[in-house]
């Protein structure tokens, strides 16, 4: 991986700005009471792992116990809209795990687990994966309106704000649990004006509703416009099912942005996302850049 000053993309986490891949886990973890210091652990972490790409991020209550400071980074705001509530569930630290191979991510679990055993405890696993050609499990393609090349470097990492900050990223991550049963109760028209696109070619409805997802999260249309990573996988249980979302910004400020379009917080115009799906957690992260191979944890003191 080269360094070039003034392209940022080229220091973050390289799974950051690379597609989805076949199969992921998402790990989150909590500080074991009573354990040393988490910085050996992070340590550990932070060093290369070549062949098996990670992501990681780290919560504002392990920034705060570090005694450091990310500008930028601070809670998942709870919120609620008419007939749901958007939690915050905030985690110390979380890991992304990505494979084309769904059992390398059984051994990618318990060597992460051993390399941060001892100071922190594996609190949440949840598996995900590719449907299709990157499809929402309500069969929609995910991720069509994400800014490509340069344009995505530039929505999803740091630039600019100086060494240990630049080619970092903050990511919004919320597991989405959805109602099946209910999705496949409406008219595939009703379907289609809940997204706002045609299922059947992916193109976006003219005369889409104004509480269409994609009308609710039209990226252009603030100034300045609110461009987002998105980089969500569908995820499923023995039970359940849903979509879990990320998504990365060089600021909080884009997510932050859609999501209060998306409940409605100003103009009482609720998703209609929520007419079938609901959110079960909700953190924010920061993924810390890469320096010389390795995540780069100089922010952090
Ligand atoms: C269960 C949850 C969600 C599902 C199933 C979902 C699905 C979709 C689909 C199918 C599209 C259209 C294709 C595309 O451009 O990707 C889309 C677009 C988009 N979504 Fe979501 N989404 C979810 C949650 C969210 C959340 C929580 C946010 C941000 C707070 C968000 C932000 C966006 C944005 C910015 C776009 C692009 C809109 C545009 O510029 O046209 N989505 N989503």
């Amino acid at each position: 991986m080269t360094l070039e000053s003034g392209d940022s993309g080229s220091l973050s986490q390289p799974g950051v700005l690379a597609d989805i891949p076949s199969h992921a886990r998402y790990l989150t973890f909590r500080r074991r009471a009573s354990t040393p210091g988490p910085r050996d652990a992070l340590e550990r972490l932070a060093d290369p792992h070549p062949g098996r790409p990670l992501v990681f991020g780290l919560g504002s209550s392990l920034v705060r116990e570090l005694g450091a400071e990310v500008p930028g980074l601070r809670d998942f705001p709870a919120s609620s809209g008419p007939g749901f509530s958007v939690p915050s569930t905030p985690a110390g630290l979380w890991v992304w795990l990505r494979s084309e191979e769904r059992g390398e991510l059984i051994h990618e679990t318990r060597r992460v687990e051993k390399t941060l055993a001892g100071s922190f405890a594996l609190d949440g696993v949840v598996d995900g994966f590719r449907y299709r050609t990157g499809l929402d499990l309500t069969g929609y393609e995910d991720g069509t309106e994400n800014p490509k090349g340069a344009a995505a470097a530039e929505a999803a990492i740091v630039s600019g704000q100086g060494p240990g900050l630049d080619g970092s990223s903050f990511a919004a991550v919320q597991q989405w649990v959805h109602d099946f049963d209910r999705f496949e109760s409406f008219s595939s028209r009703t379907q289609d004006h809940i997204i706002g696109r045609r299922k059947s070619d992916n193109v976006e409805l003219k005369d889409g509703p104004d509480a269409a997802h994609v009308q609710r999260t039209e990226q252009e249309a603030p100034d300045p416009p609110a461009f987002l990573l998105r980089r969500s996988m569908p995820w499923a249980d023995a039970r359940r099912a849903g979509l879990v979302f990320v998504a990365f910004g060089a600021s909080l400020d884009a997510f932050e942005y859609h999501l209060s379009r998306m409940t409605g917080a100003a103009d009482r115009i609720a998703d209609h996302l929520f007419r079938f799906t609901r959110p079960m957690t909700g953190a924010y992260f920061w993924c810390p850049p890469l320096r010389d191979g390795r995540a780069d944890l100089g922010l952090l003191g």
